[in-house]
């Protein structure tokens, strides 16, 4: 396919209501448990991103029954826990880092062999985290070097439980543990040292798992999961992403005079380090109209444009906001003083190393800035010059963060191929330039 460079001119103040596309993780999560349950499942709202929709396409060669209604609804029949059958193909997970590591668990625990692949993005990147607990459970691994992808999970037909703390905070291989513990007699723990998002342990409890929580001191958490429950199949809507959100709110917040409403969007405490750490900065964001779906939390967030000054993201704020690092990155850009983002070595195996493209993207922006270990450190004040072309190295995440500085530089900023941006926000320029931006075809 041939790359789509676009570029991002300066918009005049944003304005309207939005709804952005649903929360990538929980559309995962939503697919595979549902996989697993008896009887029918729907899901309104699910993200029809292509990271999704691999999920979606893996869920039906390990023999579920996964159809679209044209209303949009998705609606599944499951296997039951322990009832996936062996996949008769690779299963391509493309870009989603999220799909190929929660499945690798799922599937860890059942006695076939799979093959897993993805991108030259999820090719590059770390399974090692998730090879270690699940081999430990008796599953085993056939991957290149470095424990990356292609690879083949031999599956085991007498899964062990394990215990097993987390060495880095990573919701993906808490979730992958607690995916195989399903198929698993007796009780699989985790413990982790920092919270991190808990749509696995919320979903599977939704469907009638039987998982214990035990918060500890200082953000520690104990959680555990009984082997074999009866999932039952149930009825789901899936809340707008908080990480897609995020770039519509920080938009606002940088072009002056904007107002915006983004809807229903999912104020999970553990995915909202955004949106406090912008507070901090000034920003004029309020939740509206808080209510619960599917077992979330959700808000509509009204933004209004704000000054903003620089502020210190603590370490143990990262989980919760670890998807956000490059838009805030941006709005650090914007903001009076200086920001130091602390902690940020897990953003070097993103989809991209995004420690070192926001770096030299920013850079190539006019923007002050210096890495120190494993910190990111942005010289702010005034407005950044832009006018630079930004490589995306599939990352949709870094497209979007760098669109959105085009809104409010001095001069346009380009991205060289915006792809990747479908993996998680289909439409996004679309629903960007509804709110005013001017984001086109770049002919450069
Ligand atoms: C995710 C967890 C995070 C996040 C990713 C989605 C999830 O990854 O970066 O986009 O859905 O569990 P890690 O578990 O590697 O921190």
């Amino acid at each position: 396919m041939s790359p789509t460079p676009l570029i991002s001119r300066a918009a005049t103040a944003l304005a309207g209501e939005v709804t952005v596309p649903g929360d990538k993780s929980i559309s995962h999560r939503a697919l595979m448990v549902a996989a697993l349950a008896v009887g029918e499942s729907s899901i309104d709202g699910l993200l029809e991103g292509e990271d999704v929709l691999r999920t979606a396409a893996a869920m039906r060669a390990l023999g579920a029954l996964v159809t679209r209604r044209d209303d949009g609804r998705w609606v599944l029949f499951g296997r039951g826990v322990g009832g996936l059958a062996e996949p008769d193909d690779m299963l391509d997970m493309g870009n989603a880092g999220t799909g190929a590591r929660l499945l690798t668990g799922l599937v860890a625990t059942h006695p076939f062999t799979s093959f897993f692949s993805g991108d030259a993005s999820l090719r590059s990147r770390p399974m090692r985290r998730v090879i270690e607990p699940l081999s430990r459970m008796g599953a085993g691994f056939v991957g290149r070097s470095g424990g990356r992808l292609p690879m083949a999970v031999i599956g085991t037909a007498s899964p062990i439980p394990i215990s097993y703390e987390l060495p880095v905070p990573s919701a993906q291989v808490k979730s992958a543990i607690l995916l195989a513990g399903l198929n698993t007699a007796g009780t699989t723990t985790v413990i982790e040292r920092q919270a991190t998002r808990d749509h696995t342990e919320l979903m599977l409890r939704g469907f009638g798992a039987d998982v214990a929580v035990e918060a500890l001191a200082h953000g520690e958490r104990v959680i555990s999961v009984k082997g074999h429950p009866e999932l039952t199949g149930r009825a789901l809507k899936v809340p707008a992403d908080p990480s897609s959100a995020a770039f519509p709110v920080v938009a606002a917040l940088l072009v002056r005079d904007s107002a915006l409403t983004v809807t229903g969007v999912g104020t999970n405490p553990l995915r909202c380090g955004l949106f406090l750490t912008l507070r901090e900065m000034g920003a004029d964001i309020r939740w509206t109209n808080s209510r619960e779906e599917g077992g979330e939390p959700v808000a509509d967030l009204v933004v209004r444009h704000s000054a903003l000054r620089g502020v210190d993201v603590p370490p143990e704020r990262a989980p919760s906001m670890i998807d956000e690092y490059p838009i805030l990155a941006v709005a650090a850009a914007f903001a009076e003083g200086t920001t130091r983002m602390r902690g940020l070595a897990e953003l070097r195996v993103k989809e991209s190393d995004r420690l070192a493209a926001m770096a030299r993207g920013l850079q190539a922006c006019g923007v002050r800035l210096a890495i120190e270990g494993d910190d990111l450190v942005v010289e702010g004040g005034g407005i950044p010059a832009g006018g630079a072309t930004i490589p995306v190295n599939l990352d949709h995440r870094i497209a979007m963060a760098f669109l959105v500085m085009g809104m409010a530089a001095a001069a346009p900023v380009a991205i060289d191929d915006a792809s990747a941006i479908d993996t998680s926000f289909p439409g996004f320029a679309a629903l960007m330039n509804g709110l005013g931006a001017k984001i086109g075809a770049d002919q450069a």
